[in-house]
């Protein structure tokens, strides 16, 4: 395995900042991964692990060992008139498999085609879009344990999955992702419930959608909503969606009844965080090089090479106005490094 010596990792980070990795590698086989972090004990260096790194923003540079992973492979486990097991490698680009998935027709994972970053990345912010999330189909992972230096399998229940978060995200740098199977169907339910799904579908007069039809619907909603990060530096959604009870609620909504919240139990709502960034003022703002998206509030830009730094402080003060005008706190959902 080689190591080399000060990279550049602009072009590893979708917000394309300016960082460098005082060291890096790139990892294509399970035993690469042992290799590496023994290096790190050896040498006294921190890793970090780098997917696409499309939900990470370098304030830095990097002083350790970035990994790479580039594990690739997509693997038929298990094959029932119902279902199918695959095993995918953890560098897989996630919309590549989302296609091949659609392709074959197993169903499961099109409601999340065109979200940006690797396999490997998927199940650690449980990445979720229009109603679906990975850990649906999610049925184990096997990870390499740098406390005990084991490889380990974990089951769905053992990675501790919830709304953006996972064991990998409260347990950081612990688990080095190499393999996640997925279970997906070959007659599906599909996830149409989320209104602009729908819109989509009936402009284009289609009854009864097929996976490919999600599939091409979320591709259309998100192209013309989100920036494409190969045009306008970003990492998707900035912040996660605030849960409140049903207090907060109430008050907020009774100072501002356009509120856009869900419920999500009996005394919890999530808030839709782009609203209340745009009810500050905020969407379409630009302050030097960086701005909140025109069209999507929750979306923070590098328009020309803003530092990671500058992105950062931009976070800040939305994060600041925000908590003054609703008092609540909002939490950064992308990787700060
Ligand atoms: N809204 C606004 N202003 C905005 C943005 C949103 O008022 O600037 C309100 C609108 O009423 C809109 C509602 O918020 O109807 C929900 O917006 P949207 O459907 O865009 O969803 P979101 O809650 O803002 C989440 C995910 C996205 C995912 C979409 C679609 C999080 C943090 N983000 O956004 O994920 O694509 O749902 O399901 O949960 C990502 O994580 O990078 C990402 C893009």
């Amino acid at each position: 395995m080689l190591i080399q010596e000060n990279i550049s990792l602009t072009s590893f980070n979708s917000f394309g900042c300016k960082a460098t990795a005082n060291y890096f590698c790139t990892i294509k086989r399970k035993n690469e991964i042992d290799e590496a972090i023994s290096w790190c004990e050896h040498q006294e260096k921190p890793f970090l692990v780098l997917g696409g790194g499309s939900n990470i923003l370098f304030t830095k540079d990097f002083d350790g060992l970035v990994i790479k992973m580039e594990m690739k492979g997509i693997q038929l486990l298990k094959e029932t008139p119902r279902e199918v097991l695959i095993s995918v490698g953890a560098g897989e680009n996630w919309h590549l498999l989302v296609k091949y998935c659609v392709q074959k027709a197993w169903g499961g994972i099109e409601n999340l085609s065109l979200i940006p970053g690797t396999v490997g990345a998927a199940p650690i912010q449980n990445i979720g879009a229009y109603g679906v999330e990975a850990k649906e189909t999610i049925q184990q992972i096997t990870a390499y344990d740098t406390h005990t230096k084991q490889w380990v399998i974990l089951d769905n229940d053992a990675c501790q999955f919830s709304y953006r978060n996972s064991l990998f995200k409260k347990e950081k740098n612990r688990y080095i992702i190499a393999e996640v199977q997925f279970l997906l169907q070959k007659q599906p339910t599909l996830h149409t419930d989320y209104g602009v799904i729908r819109e989509v579908l009936h402009q284009k007069q289609i009854k009864q959608a097929s996976i490919e039809d999600i599939s091409n619907a979320i591709i259309e909603i998100r192209t013309d909503k989100l920036p494409d990060p190969s045009i306008l530096g970003n990492a998707g959604s900035f912040f996660k969606n605030p849960t409140v009870n049903h207090e907060i609620f109430n008050k907020i909504k009774e100072d501002h009844p356009t509120l856009v919240a869900f419920p999500i139990s009996n005394n919890e709502y999530k808030i839709a965080a782009g609203w209340l960034i745009e009810q500050a003022g905020w969407k379409g703002k630009k302050q030097g090089s960086v701005g909140c998206y025109e069209k999507q509030a929750l979306v923070i830009v590098n328009y020309n090479q803003a530092t990671g730094k500058e992105i950062y402080n931009f976070s800040e003060a939305i994060i600041q106005s925000v908590n003054n005008m609703f008092g609540i706190q909002l939490e950064r959902e992308v990787n700060i490094i």
